[in-house]
């Protein structure tokens, strides 16, 4: 149970009552505003005192040299690292000469709220100056879901007791000074101050700066605009230089009085356009928010998050915490990939530069799987992306002498960027884990012309890798060798079940969709023993087993292993990887996050027929004393699979550990940004986990059970053009399909046919009683 919550718990926000220094970059990235195009951290509106200043574009990127100890083929030369762009957020507050700096003075109140339906994170305080001024401040900062350019700020200063003067700098700041940008100097060098100036502008109240990144030479523009209500008095002059653009604006006033500031920034960025028609584009996009006035902003914004809401929203009674933490997370996940565009989505999101702003897996796997039923359209954005980076994922394999594509580990533009090729270039799954995320938006939308034009290539290109990468072997059987599944505690070895079971299913899914599809296919050169091929190899993929043990195996000989010494290993030795060598953690029976297991969730129906709910509990059983969640991407997983063999409480101490991994800062790593996949698996161990949702080809099915603290669970989901509405009581489910024609689903073992006459309620039958799965020493989740 977690104590001394930093923010109150409450049903569609996020309240923090107090300013805590301490904990500044975690609400940062709490409060991180962004629409998957512009990205602004909680950073304060004063831009001092900060943890971590950021404002990301997404897609924007520094190169610096990837440092090697001993140099090997094939290793990528060089890394990209997300970096701060031009801040836009900034507006200075001078106070009767002194600086509005919440480290001085006396802060009577401070409140932030990150509100879920508004979309908006508003500011409130109360402060004294060390001379005895005081002043009341409100800012409320929106970064725009339906004008991807532009985030905006209203700003509002009051004094107190006295008549005062107060002065408000509202800035355009490139490179600013990070905090701990220490590290490899080569990359420090290469990533201290990024942006070389272009050009720079001040006239009246617009301001626009213009750089480019030295080494992978993209233009980002970023341009505002200000509308200032004051006294009458109220003067403004503005200046700009290479990486400063700034409107004064200043003001005597009396209490009672206020002045309002309200800017408007518009962002952009480019690797092709030239200068003029950049700077042109943030203008453009500044005239366009202008026409909306901040009103509009506001009341599109809202508008936004109504409908998003009206689809996706899940309701859940008994434990309000988890209510918010599936909001919050359902928000956050919405403003990675609501206006991507055709651009990764980090493991961060842009809510920070942790993981340097890559994408990993976690897209296809944790964060589309949520926006497949909720927000769809980012999902086929998402995989567009994947689809423009193929010349990279191609070269890549060809470098690596394999055929079709090898897409990226680590990535923002497409290029393998990670350093480290045991769990890197190895960690060959992220093929099937993008072809499984085509397949799923496909069925749960049947959008067959993304079929025709997206996923065919994404699919042909990488099965054609999984062929080229596995072998039969002389009784026939495929195998795929030397590779690292999700577990990152094992690498390099042979036939992980997961990269298996999904490998199967991605040349399955290639041979069916070129059937579907022939013209296409053959323009991409696949004919008929191709995709015989692929069905062969498909058919006879190894799936290793145990019989001794009754389990199936992680990766062949994996329960051969030693056992890790858990009974040996202190609660601060974890995370393992940084106490213990990887060649030990290789080497024994010891599991970072959840493989086998997710693969039972991801490949349930892949297993072969021997795979029925008992030995799914016997897997599950055997892996959970070895599991060590050193990977925020575990409990969600672990949560689905404890769900569906009946350990309801286990599952629930679970679904909250996913839950609260940011708003309770578990791993301590906030800081750095969210855990987007971890705030996504929180969706996950509701819907798929208590909702026991699965998709087999275009049906639904459910097999719902609820923790005995849950007295309903609700949630909405969109599929091939409906939206159903799932509601779990302890004894009885309710279907009811919101909008669109009749559909057949699945309750347990019976078929349910919905259509707009009203909701079908059905009884849930008893979960199997079974005996409550052990975890290693140290490493249970917290009882709730
Ligand atoms: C996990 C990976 C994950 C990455 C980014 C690592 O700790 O082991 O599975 O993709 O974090 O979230």
């Amino acid at each position: 149970m977690i104590t001394n919550r930093t923010y109150t718990v409450e049903p569609w926000c996020v309240r923090e009552t107090a300013l805590n220094l301490d904990l500044l970059a975690q609400s940062e990235s709490v409060f991180a505003l962004s629409n998957g195009h512009v990205g602004w951290r909680g950073n304060l509106d004063e831009g001092e005192p900060h943890g971590l200043p950021g404002t990301y574009l997404n897609g924007v990127y520094e190169l610096h040299p990837l440092p090697y100890a001993e140099a090997g083929y094939g290793y990528p030369e060089s890394g990209q690292t997300v970096i701060n762009v031009t801040n836009g957020k900034l507006l200075r507050l001078l106070v009767d000469d002194e600086p509005f700096d919440l480290r001085y003075g006396r802060l009577r109140k401070h409140e932030r709220i990150l509100d879920l339906r508004r979309g908006v994170l508003e500011r409130t305080c109360e402060w004294t100056s060390p001379a005895g001024t005081t002043v009341r401040v409100r800012a409320t900062r929106l970064v725009s879901l339906t004008q991807r350019a532009i985030a905006a700020v209203a700003y509002e200063v009051e004094p107190v007791t006295s008549r005062t003067r107060v002065v408000i700098q509202s800035e355009l700041v490139a490179n600013e000074s990070l905090p701990g940008s220490e590290g490899d100097p080569r990359r420090a060098k290469a990533l201290k101050s990024p942006l070389e100036p272009e050009e720079h502008h001040a006239l009246g109240p617009r301001l626009r700066l213009v750089h480019r990144t030295r080494a992978s030479g993209l233009r980002v523009a970023v341009a505002a605009d200000h509308v200032v209500d004051g006294p009458g008095q109220t003067s403004t002059s503005s200046e700009s230089s290479d990486d400063v653009a700034r409107l004064t604006i200043t003001s005597v006033l009396e209490p009672g009085q206020r002045l309002r500031v309200h800017k408007t920034v518009a962002h952009g960025w480019s690797g092709t356009r030239s200068r003029p028609a950049m700077s042109d584009q943030v203008e453009a996009a500044l005239a366009a928010a202008a026409h909306s006035g901040w009103d509009g902003l506001l009341a599109d914004q809202r508008a936004y998050l109504d409908d998003f809401w009206a689809r996706a929203d899940v309701e859940v009674h008994g434990d309000e915490e988890i209510q918010q933490a599936v909001r919050f997370g359902l928000f956050h996940v919405l403003q990675a990939g609501a206006r991507a565009e055709q651009r990764a989505i980090p493991a961060k999101g842009l809510t920070g530069s942790g993981y340097d702003g890559h994408a990993f897996w976690d897209t296809e796997m944790f964060v589309l799987p949520v926006l497949t039923y909720t927000e769809p359209g980012a999902v086929a954005e998402a995989l567009r992306w994947r689809q423009d980076t193929l010349p990279a994922a191609r070269e890549r394999a060809a470098q690596l002498g394999l055929r079709g594509a090898a897409f990226p580990w680590r990535t923002i533009d497409g290029s393998e960027g990670s350093a480290y090729w045991p769990a890197g270039t190895a960690a060959f799954h992220v093929n099937a884990d993008i072809a499984h995320a085509v397949v799923r938006y496909v069925a749960a939308t049947g959008d067959t012309d993304f079929e025709r034009d997206t996923g065919l290539e994404l699919l042909v290109e990488t099965a054609r890798l999984w062929r080229s990468l596995g072998h039969h072997d002389h009784h026939g059987v495929f195998h795929i060798d030397g590779v690292t599944g999700p577990d990152e505690y094992s690498a390099v070895a042979d036939d992980n079940t997961y990269t298996n079971l999904m490998a199967r299913a991605n040349l399955l899914a290639a041979a069916d969709v070129c059937e579907r599809h022939p013209d296409e296919a053959s323009r991409l050169g696949v004919d008929d023993e191709e995709s015989a091929t692929w069905r062969d190899a498909a058919e006879a993929v190894h799936i290793p087993y145990n019989p001794e043990a009754g389990v199936h195996e992680q990766h062949a000989g994996f329960t051969r292993y030693q056992r890790w010494d858990f009974a040996g290993t202190r609660a601060d030795q974890y995370p393992l990887m940084l106490h213990f060598p990887y060649f030990d953690l290789y080497r024994k029976q010891v599991i970072k996050q959840s493989d086998l297991v997710l693969a039972m969730y991801t490949c349930g129906n892949w297993f072969d027929a021997t795979c029925d709910e008992d030995q799914i509990a016997r897997n599950f059983a055997y892996y959970e004393p070895l599991t060590v969640r050193d990977s925020s991407l575990s409990a969600c997983c672990q949560a689905v699979v404890a769900a569906q063999t009946g350990h309801l409480r286990l599952a629930y101490d679970y679904a909250a550990e996913a839950a609260l991994m940011d708003l309770a800062d578990l791993e301590h790593n906030t800081r750095d940004g969210l855990h987007i996949a971890s705030l996504a698996g929180t969706w996950m161990a509701l819907v798929a986990g208590f909702g026991g949702t699965r998709r087999t080809g275009d049906t639904l099915r459910f097999a719902p059970h609820l923790p005995e603290k849950f007295g309903r669970l609700a949630f909405r989901l969109q599929f091939r053009g409906r939206c159903l509405l799932v509601e779990i009581a302890a004894d009885k489910a309710t279907y009811t399909l919101l909008t669109g024609s009749p559909l057949t689903i699945r309750h347990h073992d019976s078929e349910l046919d919905l259509n707009g006459d009203g909701p079908v309620t059905r009884a849930i039958p008893a979960p199997k009683r079974r005996p409550t799965p052990e975890q290693p020493l140290h490493r249970r989740p917290n009882a709730r």
